[in-house]
């Protein structure tokens, strides 16, 4: 099944939305980044907007300070999508980033080991279930008319962000190269708490008992499923576009949500793709 063309810009073998800066991609490698910036990087609908979230409540002291009404995107910028005009270059110290390009094409600073990388990931089934619904909600992705033919096309690699495997096998792999701490979405969902305490130690962010009992209790997704901007509502509003009233960014927020949509058979097969292609890669996951 073949992704129109509209909707995917292929740079170096990597599928991004037809809205990526192509400047900055042309550049990325040479992109300068600071030894207190901070990356967030995760496939699609692996957590990112959860993570935005909370790294901005961590180093904007839960938003006390008047960012409360900044939409996510001004708070921690995706990288390598410029359509809202922020000047990545010039921000201000610590800058916060979240992007989802695959490790060959992360800027070379980033190799100084110097700036953190926080890479969240998520079991893939679930990957897939969150994505088929946004892509089919929201204008910029290609909309599929079956979670079947959605798995062909994800197994493919036929969607912006590419093959999961390899965004995640790069990463892992190539771990010894960055400043990276790996967090799973389903630990967060379990245990927010101590998700949140071990981004701290990564970041080297200490928190008082209180503050910590505030960014875990505006990182929870019931209270974030009515922050307009975790849910990108004026964004998908005026400048993204959606296809249907129904959808919604802070859609469910839960673990094995998959089995809810994938036969047997289609989940057998996943299992059988998901063996070959993790084989030596010992992270774990949690699917339900
Ligand atoms: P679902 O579609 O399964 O609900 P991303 O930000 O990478 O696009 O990921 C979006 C997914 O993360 C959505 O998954 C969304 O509901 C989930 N998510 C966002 N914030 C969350 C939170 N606080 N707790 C649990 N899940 C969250």
């Amino acid at each position: 099944m073949e992704i129109s063309k509209s909707y995917i810009i292929n740079f170096k073998g990597y599928n991004f939305s037809s809205h990526v800066d192509m400047d900055l991609l042309e550049n990325i490698e040479n992109f300068e980044t600071r030894d207190d910036d901070v990356f967030i990087i995760t496939y699609p609908k692996s957590g990112t907007v959860w993570a935005q979230q909370l790294l901005s409540l961590i180093y904007f002291e839960e938003h006390r300070n008047g960012t409360e009404n900044l939409e996510t995107i001004y708070r921690v910028p995706f990288f390598e999508y410029s359509r809202y005009q922020i000047d990545i270059e010039n921000r201000p110290s610590p800058r916060l980033f979240a992007s989802h390009i695959p490790y060959y094409l992360a800027p070379k600073n980033l190799k100084n080991k110097k700036t953190k990388v926080i890479y969240i990931y998520r079991n893939p089934k679930d990957v897939l279930v969150s994505y088929f619904y946004f892509s089919n909600w929201v204008k910029v992705h290609e909309p599929t008319d079956t979670i079947e033919h959605y798995m062909e096309k994800f197994l493919d690699g036929k969607v912006v962000g590419s093959l999961w495997f390899d965004h995640i096998r790069g990463w892992y792999e190539h771990k010894h190269d960055f400043n990276i701490l790996f967090m799973m979405y389903e630990d967060m969902k379990k245990d927010l708490r101590s998700s949140v305490l071990k981004m701290c130690s990564f970041l080297q962010k200490e928190l008082s008992e209180e503050d910590m009992d505030a960014v875990v209790n505006q990182a929870t997704f019931e209270n974030m499923k009515s922050l307009p901007q975790a849910n990108y509502t004026n964004i998908i509003k005026s400048q993204v576009g959606m296809r249907h009233q129904d959808g919604h960014f802070m859609r469910k927020g839960t673990i094995g949500d998959w089995k809810h949509h994938l036969t047997v058979e289609q989940s057998e097969r996943f299992d059988r793709i998901f063996q070959r292609k993790m084989k030596g890669v010992p992270l774990e996951f949690i699917w339900d």
